[in-house]
C-alpha cells in the first residue's frame, strides 16, 4: 500500500524525504507518522475532481477521521472548511483556526450544551437529525439573537455496500430523518423564525464502492431540495480507500461526473475524512517478541488495538510491513498486539521474511480511524504523533506520547 509520500529506497521505508527508521529511533514507539503533503494532494484531487466536472464543491473535512491539529492548520490554509460532530470538534477546529462559518456540525445526540456554544460561536451550518433539535436550536438562536442556518439530515434509505458497521443511510440506522419528517417539518418551517432552512444533508456511508448508489442517494436529496427551494446539498464524505494491493475503487472524478447533472442550479458540500487522511498516515511499531507454537509464528509488537482498532472493530484489512526489507522467503505470521483481548490481533496471514525482535514494522493506511479512536484501556498511553511539513523536507512531533501522569491526570 505505497504511494507517492510513503515508498522504499534501497530496501528501506521513506515518507517524502526521511527515512521512517530515522523518525522512529528518535521519536520512539509505537508512533503515527502523517505526511501533510498527501493529505493536501488527497484534498487537490477531490477538489479538482469536482471543479472538472464543473460543480463548486465546498470540502468540509471531517474532524472525526483525525482531529490532530497540525493536520487541521494544513487543510485550513489550503481552504478546507470544518465537519465536526461534538463541541470538542468545534473547539478543535476554532483551535487550528477555522473560521466559524466554515464548520458544519452533525451529530445524532447534540446536548444543548454543544448546541449553544454553536450558535454562540456562529458555526455556519447545523445539520439536524432531529425534529426536537429544531426546537433547541430555534430558542438558542432567539437567545442569541441569530438566525442559525441549517441542514435538514435525510436518511435516503439506501444500503450501501460497505462495511455494514459504517454503513449510515439505510432504513434502520439511527441517522437522518425519514422523508416524511423532513416534509412535516417543513411544512412548519414557520414555526421556527430564528431558524434558516438553508440546505439538505446526506450521509450514505464511509468507504463507498458503489457510484450508483451515491447517485441514487443525491438524486433522492436534489429531488426534496428542489421541492422546498433549498438551494444547498451536502453530499456527506464516504470516498473509499485502497488498504490493500488490487483494491479497485472509484477515483473521486467518477463521484463528481455522476453527480454533476444531478445538482445543476445548487451548491454542494462535501465532507470527505478518510479520503484525505487515511493513505497519508501510518503506525509504527516494534516487534518485541517472535512467539512461534503449534502451528503458528506470532509476532508480538507494541502496538495494538489501543492505538489503532479498526481491524478488531470492523475486520478492516490493513497491511503491514518492514521498515527494512530482507531479502529471503517470507512465512506467514500473526501480528499481535500486547492488550489483553484475544481480539487484539492486527492481521493473520501477514508476510515476513525472518521476523525479529527489535524489527521496525508499518501499519499502512492508518491515518483515518486510528489515533482518533485510539484508547488508554490497559492503561497504556497514547502514542506520539509526527508531521511531515507540506514541502515533504521537515517533521515535527504534532503530539507527544502521553505520559504516565496524563493517566491519572484529573483523577482525585
Ligand atoms: C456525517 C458524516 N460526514 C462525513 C463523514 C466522513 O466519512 P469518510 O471519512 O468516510 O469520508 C462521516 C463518517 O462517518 C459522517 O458520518
Amino acid at each position: 500500500m505505497l504511494n507517492t509520500s510513503f515508498y522504499y529506497r534501497t530496501n528501506s521505508l521513506i515518507a517524502d524525504t526521511f527515512p521512517v527508521a530515522q523518525i522512529a529511533h528518535e521519536v520512539g514507539t509505537p508512533l503515527y507518522l502523517y505526511s501533510l503533503k498527501r493529505a493536501l494532494h488527497n484534498y487537490y484531487t477531490i477538489k479538482e475532481a469536482f471543479d472538472g466536472a464543473n460543480i463548486q464543491a465546498h470540502i468540509h473535512y471531517s474532524i472525526k477521521a483525525n482531529g490532530n491539529l497540525a493536520l487541521l492548520r494544513g487543510l485550513i490554509a489550503a481552504g478546507a472548511g470544518m465537519d465536526a460532530v461534538s463541541g470538542g470538534e468545534i473547539f478543535r477546529a476554532i483551535t487550528a483556526g477555522a473560521s466559524p462559518d466554515t464548520i458544519v456540525y452533525a451529530g445524532v445526540g447534540k446536548t444543548m450544551a454543544e448546541l449553544r456554544y454553536a450558535v454562540e460561536q456562529r458555526i455556519g451550518w447545523i445539520n439536524v437529525e432531529n425534529r426536537d433539535e429544531c426546537d433547541l436550536i430555534n430558542a438558542i438562536a432567539g437567545t442569541v439573537g441569530v438566525r442559525q442556518r441549517i441542514a435538514l439530515r435525510l436518511n435516503p434509505h439506501i444500503v450501501a455496500n460497505t462495511i455494514p458497521n459504517i454503513a449510515t443511510g439505510h432504513g434502520g440506522a439511527k441517522f437522518g430523518l425519514s422523508m416524511n419528517i423532513i416534509e412535516d417539518i417543513l411544512r412548519d418551517k414557520h414555526l421556527f423564525p430564528h431558524l434558516d432552512f438553508a440546505g439538505i444533508h446526506i450521509h450514505i456511508g464511509s468507504q463507498l464502492h458503489d457510484i450508483a448508489e451515491t447517485a441514487e442517494a443525491v438524486k433522492i436529496a436534489r429531488d426534496l431540495a428542489f421541492r422546498h427551494g433549498i438551494k444547498t446539498l451536502d453530499i456527506g464524505g464516504g470516498f473509499p480507500v485502497a488498504y490493500q494491493d488490487g483494491d479497485e475503487l472509484p477515483h473521486p472524478s467518477a463521484f463528481a461526473q455522476v453527480i454533476a447533472p444531478l445538482v445543476n442550479g445548487l451548491d454542494v458540500m462535501l465532507e470527505p475524512g478518510r479520503g484525505i487522511i487515511a493513505d497519508a498516515g501510518i503506525l509504527v511499531t516494534e516487534v518485541q517478541y517472535i512467539k512461534k507454537q503449534d502451528w503458528d509464528t506470532f509476532v508480538i509488537v507494541d502496538a495494538g488495538m489501543t492505538e489503532l482498532i479498526r481491524p478488531m472493530l470492523y475486520e478492516a484489512h490493513h497491511s503491514i510491513i518492514p521498515l527494512e526489507q530482507r531479502s529471503g522467503d517470507s512465512e506467514r505470521v500473526q501480528v499481535v498486539g500486547p492488550v489483553c483481548e484475544s481480539t487484539d490481533v492486527f492481521a493473520r496471514q501477514v508476510p515476513l521474511v525472518n521476523p525479529q525482535r527489535g524489527d521496525l514494522l508499518a501499519v499502512m493506511t492508518a491515518g483515518a480511524y486510528g489515533m482518533a479512536m485510539a484508547s488508554n484501556y490497559n492503561a497504556r498511553v497514547r502514542p506520539a504523533e509526527v508531521m511531515i511539513s507540506a514541502s515533504g523536507l521537515a517533521w515535527e512531533v504534532a503530539r507527544r506520547r502521553e505520559t504516565w501522569e496524563d493517566l491519572i491526570r484529573g483523577e482525585v
